[in-house]
């Protein structure tokens, strides 16, 4: 695949900065071409640049840096065929749209680790950067860019653009500008996750004040966002979780963020309190999970209910009850943020989505993720745990405290 929608090729987008002094120029120049030639293809926003810079005009050489990112060559286990590196750093734009990023902090998600398996629909040209959001600050903006500055937070627009690096650059299109008063964590999670949650919630079914939602894997990232934002928009959810050790204190946190009621998978199977009317039925399912999980959702919804499927995380297919499709009439649906992204790409409502979500991360409504921070250079057990289950939070890569080496 050469890409997809909105993801710009990087093939032609350096242009070699001019450095001072004439020796170091040519080998860094050859050190650029060698490395321009290992990375074509890579994710479209992903480039040489340079260390943050206030300032456009001329550098020197001086003030090059070695930046890091991760990288896959191949598909594969993301723990095996990612690699670690280094790479030196242009220090302006190669282009007047584009402008030079320094990220921040990016999460490892579950798609991020199916794109390097290559079980994922989206499939970068690789040799390829991991991971697909993140928080970045602009740290110079070429002579053509309006509407982004240095020092201005930015998230990507496009999908994939490989986010597991410490510096990148793209047309300034790649980028939304994203408020700063926000805790950075919540910032760099807030496009994938929580956007799921705002759509999901939005676009099936029109739900109005104490309309009842039911949703599986609802400690996930997805899961925490439902519970927050249906909070916030005067919805109740019913929270179907796993059996653990630990899960009072799981249903804590849950409640905390505003779940009226947290059940396990088997305490939900014996539960009566829908069944006997004691509860209105959900109109909509979320379905994170797949299997029995999600056939015991389906049992309980109201008639013409909607059940929308966008996870597969115990790999088993949706079975729902014949007597719910025939008698009850729900339609069964799926959801994927990246299409809509990607057919929203130059909508308000993208937008206006990121505002109102960013909104209440400054409210205090929404909140990131349970979750831990690793380094870049740490990244092997993450990337390796990021599917399995118990793992109780999501990680994230911290690359604020990533070392810069002078070139
Ligand atoms: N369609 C979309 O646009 C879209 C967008 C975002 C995310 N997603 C998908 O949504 C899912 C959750 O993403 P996330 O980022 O929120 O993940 P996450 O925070 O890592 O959470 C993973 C969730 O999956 C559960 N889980 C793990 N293994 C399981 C298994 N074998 N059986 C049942 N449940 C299991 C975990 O529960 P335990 O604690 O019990 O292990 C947890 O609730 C993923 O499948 C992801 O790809 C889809």
């Amino acid at each position: 695949m050469t890409g997809f929608p909105g993801r710009p090729s990087l093939n032609n987008t350096h242009v070699l900065p001019k450095y001072t002094n004439n020796s170091l120029d040519v080998s860094l120049r050859m050190l650029h071409l060698k490395l321009d030639h290992t990375i074509t293809g890579m994710s479209g926003w992903m480039a040489l640049l340079g260390r943050p810079l206030i300032h456009c005009g001329r550098t020197s050489s001086s003030q090059l840096r070695h930046a890091s990112r991760l990288v896959f060559q191949s598909h594969g286990a993301p723990s095996q065929v990612l690699k670690y590196e280094s790479f030196p750093t242009p220090v302006e734009p190669s282009d007047p749209q584009n402008v030079l990023v320094r990220m921040l902090m990016a999460p490892i998600h579950p798609a991020d680790i199916n794109t390097i398996q290559g079980a994922y629909p989206i499939t970068p040209d690789l040799p390829a950067v991991g991971g697909g959001e993140g928080l970045g600050v602009v740290v110079m903006a070429g002579g053509a860019v309006t509407h982004l500055a240095p020092g201005d937070w930015v998230i990507p627009a496009g999908n994939m653009t490989g986010t597991w690096t410490t510096h990148t650059q793209g047309p300034a299109e790649a980028f939304v500008k994203i408020r700063k008063d926000i805790p950075e964590i919540a910032a760099a999670t807030l496009r994938t996750n929580p956007s799921t949650a705002y759509r999901m919630l939005k676009d099936f079914v029109q739900l109005g004040p104490d309309d009842w939602v039911i949703q599986n894997g609802a400690n996930s990232a997805v899961g925490q966002a439902v519970i927050q934002i249906a909070k916030h928009w005067k919805l109740h959810t019913v929270n179907i979780v796993r059996a653990r050790d630990n899960i009072d204190a799981l249903k804590h946190q849950l409640q905390n963020l505003g779940a009226d009621f947290v059940l396990t998978e088997e305490e939900f199977r014996k539960w009566t309190e829908i069944r006997e009317g004691r509860l209105p039925k959900p109109r909509l399912a979320l379905n994170c999970v797949g299997g029995s999980s999600a056939t015991e959702l389906s049992k309980c919804l109201s008639n013409s209910a909607v059940m929308v499927t966008y996870g597969g995380m115990s790999l088993k297919p949706v079975t729902v009850a014949t007597s719910g499709l025939i008698f009850k009439d729900i339609a069964i649906r799926g959801f994927w943020l990246s299409r809509w992204l990607s057919e929203h790409a130059n909508g308000d409502e993208r937008i206006k989505m990121f505002s109102e979500l960013a909104g209440m991360c400054k409210d205090g409504v929404l909140t990131a993720p349970v979750h831990q921070t690793v380094s870049l250079k740490d990244f092997k057990a993450s990337v390796d745990n990021t599917l399995k289950g118990f793992k109780g939070g999501k990680f994230i890569f911290d690359m604020t405290k990533e070392k810069q080496n002078g070139a």
